[in-house]
């Protein structure tokens, strides 16, 4: 049986991330090979690939989200499912790269996000995340020791369990003489900042607010639910910006709270979307004017963040872009004239391919469990000490 602690000893490892997002469009695999851990790791990504979930299991998935249409059997059995479909992907990326699963090392999975209530104030919950995707059968299916549940060990800390990326992208991305930002436009975006020749603890991130997910749930209900996105941006360029709308939704209270702050669906998601068609229907605009005038507000929320909280203290020299949100042509050229002169590049031109970077992340942080170093940046989620984030299940 593979061990840990024989893990400890390896110097290069073959580690496979899993993530799926707040978008719930798929399972992103990374299968990377790293050597080293901490300040000396390095990483080289032999492939990649995101396995859609079909129509069904999605559906399954976003009932989970809302506490009206979310049972406790269903719970109990997608877990499981979700492990299932996670360790089935597994299984199909290893063979793909003609390696075995004797040749893997480790996984690191996110796993899905049912739910997340982070500390807040005046709260009336106990604060608490929920991620599914039970590791023990990721574990039993592949045979290779899992390591998950990556979130609840900074909650029980006290923090807000997100984000968790930015120690990874601290570890990858960090230049002695240039700040450089790492813009995620997955449903929800986020920001890491990280300043020229920084140690982790001068790392700074946050929620910026939508990312692809109001898009998103337009998109799904303009087209009778046959598209799930925009593709490339090509709705949005057909509408027209209607000025009085973006105006309205630009006082939206989130965007002046002070970082770090997180945000999600129960915000900036399905019924966002759909008041602001109904807001569109009273204007006398067309359904893609108001997706025109939605990806618009996505890219002045992004922007609104930086202006507002970064660039009166930092001179940052390049911002890169990772996550779906790359793929879509009208937001990424709408974020290119809004930032200029800062280049804005995809995250691809530093050798990370964009929609492969938060998998990748995940099999990074599973490196750094096996190595008991902490991930969580307490200055940026608020738990009170560091955390070596994610649970052990051998295989
Ligand atoms: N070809 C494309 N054109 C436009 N948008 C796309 C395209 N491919 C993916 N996306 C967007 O990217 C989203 C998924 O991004 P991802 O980074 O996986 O987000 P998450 O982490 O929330 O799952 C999709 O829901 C969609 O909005
Ligand atoms: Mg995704």
């Amino acid at each position: 049986m593979k061990s840990f602690c024989k893990l400890l000893k390896k110097q290069t490892k073959k580690v496979i991330g899993l993530m799926s997002g707040t978008s719930a469009d798929g399972v992103d695999v990374a299968l990377v090979e790293i050597r080293g851990h901490g300040l000396s790791t390095q990483i080289e990504l032999i492939t990649f690939d995101t396995f859609p979930f079909d129509a069904e299991i999605r559906t399954r998935i976003f009932n989970l989200f809302h506490p009206e249409t979310s049972r406790v059997d269903e719970i109990c059995e997608m877990n499981f499912l979700i492990g299932e479909l996670f360790a089935q992907a597994s299984l199909t990326l290893v063979e793909r790269a003609q390696l075995c699963t004797d040749d893997i090392d480790l996984i690191g999975s996110h796993g899905q996000t049912i739910y997340h209530l982070p500390p807040q104030e005046g709260m009336l919950h106990i604060p608490s995340t929920l991620q599914i995707g039970e590791p023990a059968v990721i574990a039993h299916r592949t045979g290779i020791p899992t390591i998950a549940d990556f979130r609840v060990a900074d909650v029980a800390a006290g923090g807000q369990g997100a984000p968790i990326v930015p120690y990874v992208d601290f570890l990858l991305f960090r230049r002695a003489d240039e700040t450089i930002a790492l813009q995620n436009i997955g449903g929800i975006s986020n920001v890491t900042l990280i300043p020229a020749g920084a140690n982790a603890r001068d790392v700074i991130a946050s929620d910026t607010g939508p990312g692809n997910m109001i898009i998103d749930a337009l998109v799904e209900i303009v087209t009778d639910g046959t598209q799930r996105y925009d593709p490339s941006g090509q709705f949005a360029a057909q509408g027209k910006i209607c000025e009085s709308l973006l105006t309205e939704w630009l006082r939206h209270p989130f965007l002046a709270i002070k970082p770090p702050k997180t945000t999600g669906r129960e915000v900036f998601g399905a019924q966002f979307a759909r008041q602001a068609l109904k807001q569109g229907e009273a204007a006398g605009v067309s359904p893609f004017d108001v997706i025109a005038t939605i990806t618009e507000f996505t890219a002045q929320t992004i922007f609104d963040y930086y202006d507002r909280f970064l660039l009166p203290n930092h001179c940052i020299h390049t911002i890169y872009i990772s996550g779906g949100g790359v793929h879509n042509m009208t937001l990424m050229q709408r974020l290119k004239s809004l930032f200029h002169p800062i280049p804005l590049r995809s995250i691809d031109s530093d050798g990370m391919p964009s929609d492969a970077k938060e998998a990748v992340a995940f099999a990074i942080l599973a490196n750094e469990a096996v190595h008991a170093n902490p991930t969580n940046l307490p200055q940026v989620t608020g738990a009170s000490l560091p955390k070596v984030l994610g649970k052990f299940v051998p295989a």
